[in-house]
């Protein structure tokens, strides 16, 4: 791969990286494979999306690939009967897999614990007969407010066991956030932990959890299972609340795992859309399975001896899918870690890296700014020639940062591979592989069986090199299934603004070599460290503040978060501007919404700019 001696013209666009001849080599799918995939899945999606389905163990194959006949509700794999969990877990169990690494987990303060594919078998059916004794069965809820431990792997996994839908609450996000979701869920039981180690700090989790269920928001809750970790004192209702050890201590290592219809919901996980509230995006067990575990192998294009770590959380889409589902799924070692990147300090990423000999690391643009601001010396004192290729997902990677991932961790020999997905998208869908020829900036083209383009607003294709909206043109498997109580807006938004095509919400833009360069978002939601934030939660959390009359928020650019928030607050009669003010607006929306989410800037103003017909004009604010 060439590779670029100074730091000079990184914002030129016409870099190009090709792939070393060694990487060609060892690669299982070469660039002529990627290239007849593509043509194959042009030609006949319904057929190439069926072969990656026949890679999986199904209970009863499909009677058809796609059901279009309620398009846009498209339905896939009908009549299949699968469990995501029997293809990540009991099929290693027959294979050389059982005894290699599934998990390797470590605490921020330096503990560890590795599961064997057979250990993790062994606890998850442990925890699926706990919840079955807890009374949950298919087709119930269950809420999950959880840091990076082991026992998240294992709770999502028991509840797909079971057939109950787990629904992830992001640690970071605050009671306030957890209670609403609990509201609208309904959940039978919440799983959470007493506390966790972020950052040299004990994060008291349970007590949020208290703090969302005062006066009952759900009466389908009867139980609260609280995993121990960070031995913080924690008031335990002893009609509700269960300590995960003592649920687990004498459970049978065999639960049965339930024979699930390919369109029945594995697990719902909000994000912030282009309508003001967040939204329940449902995936299911059959295409879901078949996305992730085609692109997981495709993107990464996984050997037996690869140790993957994915640096998200699992509180993400991005932790769903390729912390927990694809690695299990491809029979892989997946790593997990608790803490802090810059805890005890800057190295701590490389450090685990050279410890456990991680092959694939996939992190954010967001990750790597932050990082790259303490230069070459930490990554120097660490042998990180294991790694093999890097990913990234979340935001738009900057030239320059790509540029240092690859000359600073990567040796020069490592493809940066930024892959394009979203919620909705449940898998990674605009992406290189490593045998591709790389433009930093951009997510190259999209893969087999992925028709995207870019548009305009009447679905009409842009000349290369404009600016437009980001589209996908036919259904693929990972997609979502439905929104949770909302379903209306898969006929009316995603498919309907343009109709017959599936509308990102982003903006993009296709070079003459067909490669897409994705800008941001299209609408009012926020991408701060590549987490999604509407503009509207935002809002309604600062108009909920006493002193505060109106407010609107825009997102700002930010050399390290990729985008921060400012907000522009008019104040109640007789409230008066201050710092102190300003100060304790940024701490309310952080009690609101959680200590991740952060107004960098508070603009106190007489009056905000209205339309005639009352609107605030966000634009002209930008
Ligand atoms: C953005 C995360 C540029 C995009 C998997 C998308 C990206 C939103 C990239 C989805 C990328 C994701 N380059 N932007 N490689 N990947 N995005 O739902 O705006 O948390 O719509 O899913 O992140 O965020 P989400």
């Amino acid at each position: 791969m060439e590779h670029p001696d100074t730091l000079d013209n990184l914002l030129h666009e016409e870099r190009v990286f090709r792939p070393l001849p060694q990487m060609i080599i060892e690669a299982g799918i070469n660039p002529h494979d990627l290239n007849a995939a593509k043509e194959f899945a042009a030609s006949n999606p319904e057929g190439y999306w069926e072969e990656a389905a026949d890679e999986l163990g199904w209970f009863k194959k499909w009677d058809k690939v796609l059901d279009e006949t309620d398009a846009p509700f498209y339905r896939w794999y009908t009549g299949a009967r699968c469990n995501i969990v029997y293809n990540a877990l009991d099929r290693h169990i027959e294979t050389v897999n059982k005894n290699r690494l599934a998990l390797i987990w470590e605490g921020e303060p330096g503990d560890q614990k590795q599961f064997t594919y057979y250990d993790l078998y062994r606890a998850v059916n442990r925890f699926s007969n706990a919840l079955r004794s807890l009374g949950v069965g298919k087709g119930d809820h269950v809420v999950l407010y959880m840091p990076q431990l082991p026992e998240t792997v294992v709770s999502m996994l028991a509840c797909a066991r079971i057939g109950a839908v787990h629904s992830l609450v992001f640690s970071g996000f605050s009671a306030r956030l957890l209670r609403e979701r609990i509201k609208e869920i309904q959940p039978k039981v919440v799983i959470t932990a007493d506390g966790f180690y972020r950052n040299g700090q004990v994060v008291r989790l349970k007590e949020e959890v208290d703090r969302a269920l005062i006066d009952n928001p759900a009466d389908s809750l009867e139980s609260v299972v609280v995993v121990h970790r960070a031995n913080v004192e924690v008031v335990m209702d002893s009609s509700r609340d269960y300590w995960y050890a003592d649920l687990v201590r004498h459970e049978k290592t065999q639960a049965a795992a339930e024979i699930m219809d390919a369109n029945d919901p594995l697990f719902l996980l909000y994000t912030s859309g282009t309508t003001g509230k967040s939204k329940g995006i449902v995936h299911n067990h059959g295409g879901y399975m078949v996305g992730v575990h085609r692109t997981f192998n495709m993107v990464f294009d996984l050997k037996p001896t690869d140790i993957f770590w994915c640096s998200a959380d699992p509180g993400w889409i991005t932790g769903h899918s390729y912390m927990v589902y694809g690695p299990l799924l491809a029979g892989t070692t997946t790593v997990m870690y608790e803490g802090h990147a810059l805890y005890p300090q800057a190295d701590r990423l490389w450090h685990i890296i050279s410890k456990y000999g991680v092959t694939i690391f996939y992190t954010s643009p967001t990750q790597i700014r932050t990082l790259m601001r303490f230069g070459p010396k930490y990554p120097n004192q660490h042998d990180l020639s294991s790694l093999r290729i890097l990913g990234a997902v979340g935001e738009p990677f900057n030239p320059e940062a790509w540029i240092w991932l690859h000359k600073n961790i990567g040796r020069g020999q490592c493809p940066v591979l930024d892959t394009w997905w979203q919620t909705e998208a449940g898998m990674i869908m605009i992406s290189p592989t490593p045998v591709s020829v790389l433009k930093p900036g951009s997510v190259t083209k999209p893969l087999p069986g992925i028709e995207a383009d870019v548009v305009d607003s009447c679905g009409e294709p842009v000349p290369a090199g404009k600016g437009g909206l980001l589209v996908i043109r036919r259904p693929w498997p990972g997609m979502m299934s439905s929104v949770y109580k909302d379903n209306e807006l898969i006929r009316k938004h995603y498919w309907g603004r343009i109709p017959g095509m599936f509308y990102a919400g982003d903006v993009a833009r296709k070079d003459e070599d067909g490669y897409f360069w994705i800008q941001g978002r299209a609408d009012d939601v926020l991408n701060i460290s590549g987490h999604r934030i509407g503009t509207a939660e935002l809002e309604s959390a600062l108009t909920g503040h006493p002193d505060v009359a109106e407010a609107v928020v825009i997102g700002v650019p930010d050399k390290i978060k990729g985008q921060v928030a400012k907000a522009f607050v008019t104040l109640n009669h007789g409230v008066s501007p201050s710092d102190d003010l300003s100060r304790a607006l940024k701490e309310h929306i952080q009690r609101e919404l959680g200590p991740v989410v952060i107004v960098k800037s508070i603009e106190f103003k007489d009056e905000l700019p209205k339309t005639s017909s009352g609107k605030i004009e966000r634009s002209s604010l930008c």
